[in-house]
């Protein structure tokens, strides 16, 4: 909102020179302020490096820049022609700088017919200057000259990456951090521990690594709907792994030389599995069955988690160290002797204050040693520590509580920034959790919109895209969920919100696909994008548009989470999306399917009567087994015309199918009623199209 009119006005009249317009829609992020000058560089014979910033940046900053894509000279002073100088300086040297609310990360960019200048308050402002520089070099050997005057929307720009639920390699780590660095983002977050595997080494509790990091199934599927059981470290078929201290310690080290942060997440109470199986005494029942909280009575379980995230602070040197906190069940701790008693004699009315006593014990401790927690929106139950941040996921309502209390947040909410759901029509994506989150969804998000007061935008550090890996056993089908949505979310973070075209965005997302394919890595091509689900894109017109319908019971019990546009939805002419969740779909669920007569008004000649159903087994949403459609001229007497049977099968990919007779008769009144399968759970409907 702030910077462009300046430095526009700074400027004298510029031609905006074509050569520019390419270059400047090649950037992403896409730069906050950028302004056209005359001319251009020619680089075909390299430039002169100069770098003048605190020493122990140099080295960092040198290899940035010779992945520039430029030959560069190393030279002790500034060149006077054919140049790269990269220099940190104060603020006031920066013209344009002051109408950021931070700079701390931004670059001043400098392009002219002689050489490239950048400079920036910080080493990472020059960083991300670079990436912006290498970006423009793309386009071959002369770049156009310009001044860019750039700095981030937000301070936390972050993607999780969950290496619990299958296990992913050093190599693979970095090959994501090269990418997400090109676009400016500084955080990843490393989810480590999780029922499924424990992925970090730990010395004082060694059964977490040699245990409960192994299981025999490689994927995460066969374990969670096998015997959830661990094995021994090198044992025939132990399939996992987990990241030693020196691994870890060469990752945070490989991010901080592109200027981002790792922050470890380790889990509690819930999602912990894992960590009970290793050590039984500290869950609630000491037996080794399956559960997922830790006891929050017992002591054991503090002495644990602490000496744990000693050696977890010794690694990451990140001020945030992520805790969890989600989605425990707390059911146990209902029952537990020590649980009861922690709650008596710490005064705690519920469950969620025993969740919110841990947090609050853990967050003293870190605090302690100069660490800052960061968890998920669950730690505001019960009461959230002192100086949490939180995660909001679930929505972002938690985010938007904890901001208005003064506490910092990222957003992360699920229909936004949960990566793992199916990016294209569903049917043609490998299994996924969640709907349809195509990348022009994701793009669409603002963590901060104008709406939200100033007094709680002001918490909100940024944004940050979660791919959790439970249906991602592979590096390549891990990678075809990250990119091109992981770009997104670069952007949202960077970019300020008017600066967003999504369908200029788009066509620089294809290029950086197709730029990542070559280097090797396996983006979803975002080319073949079918899109959302056709029939959702505009209205249908049909006989029994508008008309009443009635609900017999007991299918009147549609929703109430699911009722889209209640008694009018069948008829209203709108077709659903790729999900269930849109407002369009009606799912019923309880006793009986779907049973409802339309009342046409009148007589009327018809020639087919179909509806559209959809299978997601995952979330128990099923094909009818059987549908029945009956006509009547006077709501007295009736035909039967169609018995359409199907038979339900249990797949891993959503389906979409169409029910429906096709036929000549007259009807006053359709009844069309649609039977629930053995398998039970929700039937969705989303229009009863009469012609
Ligand atoms: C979460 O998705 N349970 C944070
Ligand atoms: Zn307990």
């Amino acid at each position: 909102m702030r910077k462009f009119l300046s430095l526009l006005l700074g400027a004298a009249v510029m031609a905006i020179t074509s050569t520019y317009a390419q270059t400047e829609c090649s950037i992403t992020p896409k730069p906050n302020a950028t302004i056209a000058s005359e001319g251009s560089l020619d680089i075909s014979r390299g430039l002169s490096l100069y770098i003048d910033a605190p020493k122990d940046e140099v080295s960092r900053l040198e290899c940035a820049a010779s992945e520039v894509g430029v030959e560069l000279r190393r030279v002790k002073r500034p060149a006077k022609r054919a140049y790269l100088n990269l220099a940190v300086v104060e603020m006031s040297e920066i013209k344009g700088a002051e109408e950021y609310k931070s700079f701390d990360e931004g670059y001043l960019l400098n392009i002219g017919a002689e050489g490239v200048d950048i400079k920036a308050t910080t080493a990472a402002g020059l960083y991300y200057g670079l990436q912006t520089l290498r970006q423009m070099c793309y386009a071959g050997s002369t770049i156009a000259a310009c001044q860019i005057c750039d700095a981030p929307r937000f301070e936390y720009r972050g993607i999780l990456i969950d290496v619990s639920r299958h296990y992913r390699s050093v190599e693979f780590l970095k090959r994501q951090i090269d990418a997400m660095a090109e676009l400016k983002m500084n955080r990843l977050h490393l989810h480590l521990t999780d029922a499924a595997g424990w992925r970090i080494e730990v010395e004082s509790y060694p059964r977490l690594c040699n245990y409960a990091a192994w299981r025999t199934p490689a994927t995460w599927k066969g374990w969670w709907y096998g015997d959830r059981a661990f094995v021994e470290q090198g044992s025939e078929g132990a399939y996992g792994g987990y990241l030693t201290k020196a691994e870890a310690r060469e990752l945070v080290a490989y991010a901080a030389d592109r200027y981002m942060t790792i922050i470890p997440e380790i889990e509690m109470p819930g999602h912990s599995d894992e960590v009970i199986a290793a050590y039984p005494e500290l869950g609630c029942t000491q037996r080794p069955e399956r559960q997922g909280d830790l006891c929050i009575g017992k002591e054991a379980t503090f002495e644990m988690m602490q000496a744990i995230l000693d050696e977890i602070i010794e690694i990451f040197p990140s001020e945030y160290i992520h805790i969890g906190g989600d989605e425990a069940s707390k059911s146990s701790w209902r029952e537990c002797e020590d649980c009861k008693r922690r709650m008596q004699e710490e005064g705690l009315e519920s469950v969620d204050e025993l969740q919110s006593y841990m947090i609050h014990r853990i967050e003293k401790y870190l605090n302690a040693r100069g660490r800052q927690i960061i968890g998920w929106d669950e730690i505001l139950e019960g009461g959230l520590a002192p100086n949490a941040t939180v995660m909001s996921w679930r929505g972002e309502e938690g985010g938007l509580a904890a901001a208005a209390a003064g506490h910092n947040v990222v957003m992360s909410p699920h229909a936004y920034c949960y990566i793992d759901a199916p990016q294209d029509a569903p049917p043609t994506q490998p299994e996924a959790i969640g709907g349809y989150l195509p990348l022009e969804k994701v793009y669409s998000y603002d963590p901060a919109p104008q709406s939200m007061a100033e007094s709680v935008s002001k918490y909100i550090l940024g944004v940050q895209g979660n791919l959790w890996a439970e249906f991602i056993p592979t590096d390549e089908h891990y990678e075809m969920m990250l990119w091109p949505r992981a770009i997104a979310i670069a952007e949202i973070g960077w970019s300020e919100l008017k600066e967003r075209d999504y369908s200029e965005f788009r066509s620089r997302a294809v290029d950086i696909v197709e730029r990542m394919a070559r280097r090797g890595y396996a983006p979803f091509d975002l080319r073949n994008e079918i899109g959302n689900r056709p029939e959702s894109l505009k209205p249908i017109e049909h006989k029994a548009l508008g008309k009443s319908v009635e609900y017999l019971l007991p299918s009147r019990y549609y929703g109430p989470q699911y009722a889209a546009a209640g008694d009018a939805t069948l008829t209203d002419g709108l077709r659903g999306t790729w999900t269930y969740a849109d407002g369009r779909w009606q799912g019923f669920l309880g006793r009986g399917g779907v049973d409802v007569i339309i009342d046409m008004g009148e007589v009327t000649h018809v020639e087919s009567i179909a509806a559209d159903f959809m299978q997601y087994c995952g979330p128990g949403v099923f094909m009818p087994c059987l549908v029945e459609i009956a006509v009547s001229e006077d709501g007295e007497s009736w035909t039967k015309i169609a018995d359409i049977e199907h038979e339900v099968v249990v797949e891993d990919v959503p389906s979409f199918k169409n029910f429906g007779w096709h036929g000549s008769t007259n009807a006053r009144y359709i009844r069309y009623k649609a039977h629930r399968s053995k398998f039970s759970g929700f039937l969705f409907v989303d229009e009863i199209v009469v012609m």
